[in-house]
């Protein structure tokens, strides 16, 4: 109810906004303009995109810009992300990606950028993430977190904060404060059950717009957990900013690394240092008798950084602990952080910082 009533406004609002001269759109104001989007509204954002002719992209900015203006004034509190594309605008492909590595800019005030990815879902992207941006805190470093997790965002619920993030007048959102560490995430733009319709354009102008517009103040280190697999968040990732390099995380099965394979193909195409493996429920220490299975197998993650010659950074034990840690939004770095739980995450750390320069 209440979403239809701010769509209505939105769309009564982009009646004044007048589309190009010397053309037949379909209507003289973007409301009717066919090549409109949907109008998707969350929690904190308004967005939409614009489709343009091909060679139109230009006259067709202060359209944007207007649409732009327009709807911020009827909804000040929240993000606005009006994007323009176009028929001609080739499709984001990672082999062809030096044409738009131009167009990388750092972020204002973040030294370093890493991201956390895989091939496959569910194998503690996520959790690593958190572990890793709490460690690297505690280590003193300055240190902010991205979830850029359309599909499933999870680092809210690791860290223990809801609702949305403040956005300040001048339209930046300021980030959460969890243990220390400055966070975002993408969950504050998209709502589950509206996953599916943030593709191409949208997932990367919300991405850029959590980027560039969020108060970070300064930062040694951004964490990004991706969500799995090598998708349009990926690709605009690898696209809008040079990154210091991609951890993989693969559970020890074959059929995981052979995804963590292709994912490490892609960030190697488009020249994104890999910074290493890890290997998540590597084996399995039984609560009771601390008896160590391999349940999965062990030791995959390794010899596969061994054979691509890149860094292993180490691999974490399945223990409850660490999933009732996630749970509760106390990660074990936090809650625990002399256990044996904890020490994997703090000897990754060591690792990884052997391989980025300050
Ligand atoms: N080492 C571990 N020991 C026990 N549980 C773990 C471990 N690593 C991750 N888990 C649990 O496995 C589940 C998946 O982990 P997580 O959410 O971090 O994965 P992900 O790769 O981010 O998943 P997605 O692809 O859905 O984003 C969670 O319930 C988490 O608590
Ligand atoms: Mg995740």
């Amino acid at each position: 109810m209440f979403k239809n009533s701010v769509k209505k406004q939105v769309l009564a609002a982009l009646k004044s906004v007048k589309l190009p001269n010397g053309a037949k759109f379909g209507g003289a104001s973007l409301d009717e303009y066919p090549g409109l989007s949907e109008v998707i509204i969350t929690k904190s954002a308004i967005a939409f995109s614009i489709e343009v002719p091909k060679g139109m992209e230009s006259a067709f900015e202060p359209v944007q810009q207007a649409a732009q203006k327009i709807v911020q004034e009827i909804s000040s509190d929240k993000k606005i992300m009006v994007s323009l594309t176009s028929e001609s605008a080739p499709k984001p492909n990672v082999p062809n990606a030096p044409q738009a590595q131009n167009q990388k800019q750092p972020v204002k005030g973040i030294k370093k950028i890493i991201a956390v990815a895989s091939g496959k879902g569910g194998v503690g992207k996520s959790t690593l993430s958190v572990n890793l941006a709490l460690a690297l805190s505690k280590s003193g470093k300055k240190v902010g977190l991205l979830d850029a997790d359309i599909y499933g965002p999870s680092i809210p619920k690791l860290l223990n904060f809801e609702g949305k993030p403040a956005v300040r007048n001048d339209g930046i959102f300021t980030p959460f404060d969890a243990h220390g560490l400055k966070v975002m995430s993408i969950g504050a733009m998209v709502e589950k059950d509206q996953a599916v319709i943030w593709r191409g354009p949208m997932a990367s102008s919300a991405l850029r717009q959590l980027l560039r517009e969020s108060d970070w103040g300064e930062l040694d280190i951004l964490i990004i957990d991706l969500p799995p697999g090598t998708g349009d968040i990926q690709i605009s990732l690898v696209q809008q900013v040079e990154l210091a390099g991609a951890i993989i995380i693969s559970t020890p099965q074959d059929l995981a690394l052979i995804d963590a394979k292709r994912a490490l193909d892609m960030f190697n195409k488009v020249d994104v240092p890999i910074l290493g493996i890890v290997e998540n429920m590597s084996y399995f220490i039984a609560p009771d008798t601390g008896k160590r299975y391999d349940i999965f197998g062990h030791g995959g993650a390794k010899q596969t950084a061994k054979e691509l010659n890149i860094p292993f950074l180490g691999e974490v034990p399945l223990h409850m602990q660490i999933r009732e840690a996630s749970d509760i939004g106390e990660p074990i770095i936090i809650s625990k952080p002399d256990s044996n739980e904890a020490k994997p995450f703090l000897e990754i750390v060591n690792a990884l910082q052997k391989h980025i320069k300050d």
